[in-house]
C-alpha cells in the first residue's frame, strides 16, 4: 500500500519578540491574565519588511535539510496560510520559485488554524492517489498584520511563525504499524463563519482587515469537537488513544489542550507544548510543535503522533502520523 511517509520537518520564528509585558504596557491586559486564561507568555512578531513567504522559505529550507531532499525533487508543495503576501497568486508559487523547484504544481490552502491538517490531507491523498511522490507541507502566518492591536480580546491572542514537513511516498503493508500518515479526518461548519474571521477582504471592503473572535463559543466548540475528530482518526487507522506516543496539537489555548488531552486519555507528559513562547501561530503551530519535539529529542523516529486544529469556518481535522 502507498503511504506518505513524513521525512523531515523544519520551523522558523521571527526574532522579533513581544512579550505580555510589553503588551501591557500598551493596552489594558496583564501578564497573569494572559497567562491564566491561555498560557501564553510571549509571541514572536514579523519585521516590517518580513513576509509570510519568507517565513515559508526559511522553515521549508530546514525541513527539506533535514529530509535530505533537494527542492528540485519536490512535486507538490501545499502552503496553508490565511496571510498570504497578496491576494493572488498563491504564496506557494512564490515558495516554489525561491526553493528552486521547477516541476509540479504548488498551491495554497486557506483553512485557517486547521490549515496544517489539511495540508497534510490533500498531500497525503495526492500522494497514495499516484499524484505525487515528495511534497512539502507548510503552514506560514504573519497574523501581526490582521491584529487589531486595540483589541485586547485578539491581539494577545496570535503569533508569527512558520513550519513545514517533507512527505515521501513509501510503500507499507497497510497495517496501523506501517510508517507515515495512517489517516486524516476534517470537518467544517460554515454556521459558524462570524465567530472567527476577519472584517475585511477582497470582495467586501476592499482591505484586508483584522480579525475578529468570539472567543467564548470557539473555546466551546474546541472542546467538544477536537478530542472527538481525534478519536475517528485514531479509530479509522485501526488504533485508539493508548497507543499514541504524541499528542501534538493546534496551539491556541493550554485550557483547549489540557481538555482535549483529558477528553483522549492522552496525559500532559505526552502533548507538545509550545504556546507559552509561541502563542498561537494558526496554521504555522502544529509543524511548530513538532519541529520543537523533534529537535529537543522528546519526539522519536517511530513514534505515533496525532495532530489536531480547529479554526475559522469552522473547520476542524485530525491526522494520524507514525514517525
Ligand atoms: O486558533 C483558533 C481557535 N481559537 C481559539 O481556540 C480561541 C478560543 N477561545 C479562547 O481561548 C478564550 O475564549 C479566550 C482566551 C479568547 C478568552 O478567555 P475566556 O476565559 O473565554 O475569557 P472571556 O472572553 O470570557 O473574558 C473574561 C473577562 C472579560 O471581562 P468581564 O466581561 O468578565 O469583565 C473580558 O473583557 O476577561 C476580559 N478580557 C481581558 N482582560 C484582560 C478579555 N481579554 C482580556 C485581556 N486582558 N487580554
Amino acid at each position: 500500500m502507498r503511504r506518505s511517509r513524513l521525512v523531515g520537518c523544519g520551523a522558523y520564528l521571527p526574532d522579533r519578540v513581544l512579550s505580555n509585558d510589553d503588551l501591557a504596557g500598551r493596552i489594558d491586559t496583564s501578564d497573569e491574565w494572559i497567562r491564566t486564561r491561555t498560557g501564553i507568555g510571549q509571541r514572536h512578531v514579523a519585521a516590517d519588511d518580513e513576509l509570510t513567504s519568507d517565513l515559508a522559505c526559511a522553515a521549508s529550507r530546514k525541513a527539506l535539510e533535514s529530509a535530505g531532499v533537494d527542492a528540485a525533487d519536490l512535486d507538490l508543495i501545499v502552503l496553508a496560510t490565511s496571510t498570504p503576501d497578496n491576494t493572488f497568486p498563491a504564496t506557494a508559487t512564490k515558495l516554489q520559485a525561491r526553493l528552486g523547484m521547477t516541476g509540479g504544481i504548488a498551491f495554497d490552502v486557506q483553512a485557517v488554524c486547521a490549515g496544517f491538517v489539511c495540508a497534510l490531507s490533500v498531500a497525503d491523498s495526492m500522494i497514495r492517489s499516484g499524484g505525487a511522490d515528495t511534497a512539502l507541507i507548510v503552514g506560514a502566518e504573519t497574523y501581526s498584520r490582521i491584529l487589531d492591536w486595540d483589541d485586547r480580546q485578539t491581539c494577545v491572542l496570535f503569533g508569527d511563525g512558520s513550519g513545514a514537513a517533507v512527505l515521501r511516498a513509501e510503500d507499507g503493508d497497510g497495517t496501523s504499524d506501517d510508517r507515515g500518515v495512517l489517516a486524516v479526518r476534517m470537518r467544517s461548519d460554515g454556521r459558524h463563519y462570524q465567530a472567527l474571521y476577519v472584517d475585511g477582504g477582497v470582495s467586501t471592503t476592499q482591505t484586508s482587515g483584522y480579525l475578529r473572535m468570539q472567543g467564548r463559543e470557539v473555546f466551546r466548540h474546541a472542546v467538544a469537537n477536537l478530542a472527538e475528530i481525534a478519536g475517528e482518526a485514531l479509530e479509522a487507522a485501526g488504533l485508539t488513544p493508548a497507543d499514541v506516543d504524541w499528542l501534538v496539537p493546534h496551539q491556541a489555548n493550554r485550557r483547549i489542550i489540557d481538555a482535549t488531552g483529558k477528553k483522549l486519555g492522552i496525559p500532559a507528559e505526552k502533548t507538545i507544548v509550545t504556546v507559552e513562547r509561541h502563542a498561537n501561530t494558526s496554521s504555522a503551530s502544529i509543524p511548530l510543535a513538532l519541529a520543537a519535539g523533534i529537535d529537543d529529542g522528546r519526539i522519536a523516529s517511530g513514534d505515533l503522533l496525532v495532530m489536531e486544529a480547529i479554526g475559522g469556518g469552522l473547520v476542524w481535522g485530525a491526522g494520524v502520523v507514525r514517525l
